[in-house]
């Protein structure tokens, strides 16, 4: 049997039933090869992982070095110096106070602890999150998260949890559209949603710094500023995802740094160790310290390897300026999308930051009828040229450009022909 006749057989493929896979055998910066010596270049760096570029050198070799010595002992039976040193590294690039880390090992399993967290601080049980949202695919990260789609044949969910308005302005929730004089009424109906959709019981609220999976949106710059003020209002934790924002990814280390607040608690995964499985979520000393002894633990967490690879990959990013090469080329990306005309659908909006960019297909402008089918034969198509992309947005109609943030101008070249190809014929 081929790989794909054995993933029929044998793997439990719950996300792509319909699509013709890929067969991925080895990867080097935004390059993916499959088996027959076909290269791709990869513009999703699995879903917004491989940040320092697959196949980093730096995190290899750390990575390399620390399975001589240590791969697994259990991260909270012992102490591990990699895990003492990451931890310390993450409270001096955070923004804010946030200081103390628990890691785990995916990004589902750090909201969930980081909800636990919150709930044991503040002794509330309530929670808020956003529309458009995604959290993760276990149980209490999918009733956080504010999509039909991703929770249909799931539910019933947790109770205890309000949905506030997604900050979309292309879809604006109250018909306003536009930032500067719709007096952020998204943001401010949150306080609406505390008072009458919950019993004044709320531990936190959640929210991506950039919606992701809900088809990249970016808040209006004033959107957290007014959140953080509604939710000191009401003595509610910030709890900011940065799942899929964080390492660089935006053109800042964090995207939460530049949203005007600091958070409460953070949650970070994917881009953290360039690809080896870890997360965590980070607190100020006197909320993470509301755990009690025997309050939280993961086996896998914190594992050895993936906080020396996670060390050496934030080291990566830092010393090369990458976050901010990372806004350079988003801009670069998104002018040049700007540029094409496309024929029969059309670009309703290009949209992001940094390396996290969205483009919503239409297919009319006036009134933003979403083209899924559209967009996933654009998909199809960049693929039979050699560049693979992502699919996202509630009406699955974004299409979603996440490179490694090392990809090289002429790979960035590369794209956007393609794009212009495929968009215009
Ligand atoms: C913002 C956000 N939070 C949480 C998760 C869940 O992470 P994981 O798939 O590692 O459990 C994701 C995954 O896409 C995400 O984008």
């Amino acid at each position: 049997m081929n790989t794909r006749e054995k993933y029929q057989a044998y793997v439990n493929t719950a996300f792509l039933p319909a699509v013709d896979p890929l067969v991925i055998d080895r990867a080097r910066g935004a390059t993916y090869v499959d088996p027959d010596g076909q290269s791709f270049l990869d513009c999703f760096s699995g879903i917004s992982v491989a940040n320092a570029g697959h196949g980093n050198e730096a995190v290899i070799a750390a990575a390399k070095a620390q399975m001589d010595r240590l791969v697994h002992c259990c991260s909270y039976l012992y102490h591990v110096r990699p895990v003492a040193d990451l931890a310390e590294k993450l409270a001096r690039i955070t923004p804010g106070n946030l200081q103390k880390s628990f890691f785990g090992s995916g990004g589902a399993e750090a909201v969930e602890g980081a909800i636990r967290l919150a709930r044991r601080h503040t002794g509330r049980s309530e929670m808020v999150a956003l529309t458009h949202s995604f959290h993760g695919r276990s149980y209490a990260t999918l009733s956080l998260t504010g999509n039909a789609g991703r929770k249909k044949g799931g539910g019933p969910y947790m109770p205890g949890v309000a949905f506030a308005p997604a900050p979309y302005c292309y879809r604006c929730p109250f018909k306003l559209g536009d930032p500067e004089t719709c007096g952020m009424a998204c943001a401010q109906y949150l306080d609406d949603v505390i008072r009458y959709q919950t019993s004044d019981d709320v531990a936190f609220f959640i929210a991506e710094p950039v919606l992701g999976e809900g088809g990249i949106i970016a808040p209006p710059p004033e959107y957290f500023k007014v959140v953080k003020q509604v939710l000191d209002h009401h003595g509610v934790l910030f709890m900011a995802d940065e799942v899929q924002t964080g390492f660089g990814r935006t053109g800042r280390m964090f995207a939460i740094e530049e949203c005007g607040t600091n958070p409460d608690i953070m949650v970070m995964a994917k881009g953290i160790a360039n690809g080896f499985p870890l997360s965590c979520f980070i607190a100020p000393a006197e909320i993470a310290d509301s755990f009690r002894p025997g309050d939280h633990l993961s086996t896998f967490g914190g594992n050895p390897v993936s906080c020396a690879a996670a060390l050496a990959n934030i080291g990566f990013l830092e010393e090369n300026g990458v976050p901010a090469a990372a806004a350079r080329k988003g801009e670069v990306i998104r002018q040049g999308l700007l540029g094409t005309e496309p024929g029969r659908v059309v670009l309703g909006q290009v949209r992001g930051r940094g390396l996290m960019i969205g483009v919503e297909m239409v297919s009319h402008r006036a009134d933003k009828t979403p083209a899924p089918q559209e967009a996933a034969r654009i998909r199809a198509a960049l693929r039979e040229r050699g560049v693979l992309i992502g699919l996202g947005g509630v009406h699955g109609n974004v299409l979603r450009i996440q490179p490694p943030l090392t990809i090289s101008d002429d790979e960035i070249g590369q794209l956007l022909s393609a794009m212009k190809a495929v968009l215009e014929s």
